[in-house]
């Protein structure tokens, strides 16, 4: 992760977040059983389905409009969105940093019957995605903040470009600090809630690399000259 400051705006939401380990792959590597298990939904209750219901709202109105529309979830984790999707015929590429996330993720398509319509799982960096064919997507969605986790958002966001067909769209989202510290206060982390509101910077332990969520203003200023 690099040292140098995003071009952001200095009033946005972001977050700078140091984690513990100098390596991103093996942070989300640790949690992938615990997306896989279902523990991390249960534990967000009713503010899962509130933050599925406003993706849907963007969501919904971009699906391909034919049945065999190719749709590229990107940064998935153990999968989301392809199995509300699937049922209705689309055909799907899954793809994340985590190479443990994807093993989860080919293991749930396939207890749900949907190994079929997911033509390819790959582990890669949504910052170089060249596995990935030129405007090959109807729709990519990158949802539960990979394009602002990542380590260089502004090639990530030309990376969802250049695979989504002419025509096509994206959709992603991003976290601000508000997000994180709602999060805090509910496991009760009083300590690192008012870090993160005073601060905008947050740990989870020892000093290692660090990476800036980047908050909607932010966001918006990468993809807005990129169309
Ligand atoms: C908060 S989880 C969201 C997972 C899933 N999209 C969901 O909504 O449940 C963030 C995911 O982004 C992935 N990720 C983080 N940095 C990434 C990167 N540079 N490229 C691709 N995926 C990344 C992580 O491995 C993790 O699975």
């Amino acid at each position: 992760m690099t040292e140098e400051e995003p071009p952001y705006p200095s009033d946005s939401d972001d977050l700078r977040y140091v984690v513990s380990t100098a390596d991103p792959r093996e942070y989300w590597d640790n949690k992938a059983a615990t997306f896989a298990s279902g523990e991390r939904e249960r534990r967000s209750g009713r503010f899962r389905e509130l933050y599925e219901e406003c993706c849907w709202r963007y969501i919904e109105p971009v699906l391909p409009r034919h049945k065999d529309g190719l749709i590229l979830e990107a940064g998935c984790g153990t999968g989301r969105w392809v199995f509300r999707l699937a049922p209705r015929g689309f055909r799907f590429v899954l793809a994340d940093l985590s190479a443990e996330m994807i093993r989860y993720a080919r293991e749930r398509v396939e207890e749900q019957g949907i190994g079929e319509q997911v033509i390819a799982c790959h582990a890669l960096d949504i910052c170089d995605m060249q596995t990935l064919s030129s405007e090959s997507f109807d729709l990519v969605l990158a949802l539960g903040v990979p394009l602002t986790l990542s380590n260089e958002p502004g090639r990530a966001v030309d990376e969802c470009f250049r695979v989504t067909k002419s025509g096509g769209h994206i959709v992603c989202d991003a976290a601000n600090r508000y997000r994180t510290a709602l999060e805090l206060a509910r496991q009760n982390d009083v300590g690192q809630f008012a870090e993160v509101l005073a601060t905008r910077a947050m740990s989870n332990g020892s000093p290692g690399s660090h990476t800036t969520i980047l908050g909607p203003r932010s966001s918006q200023a990468y993809s807005r000259p990129r169309g």
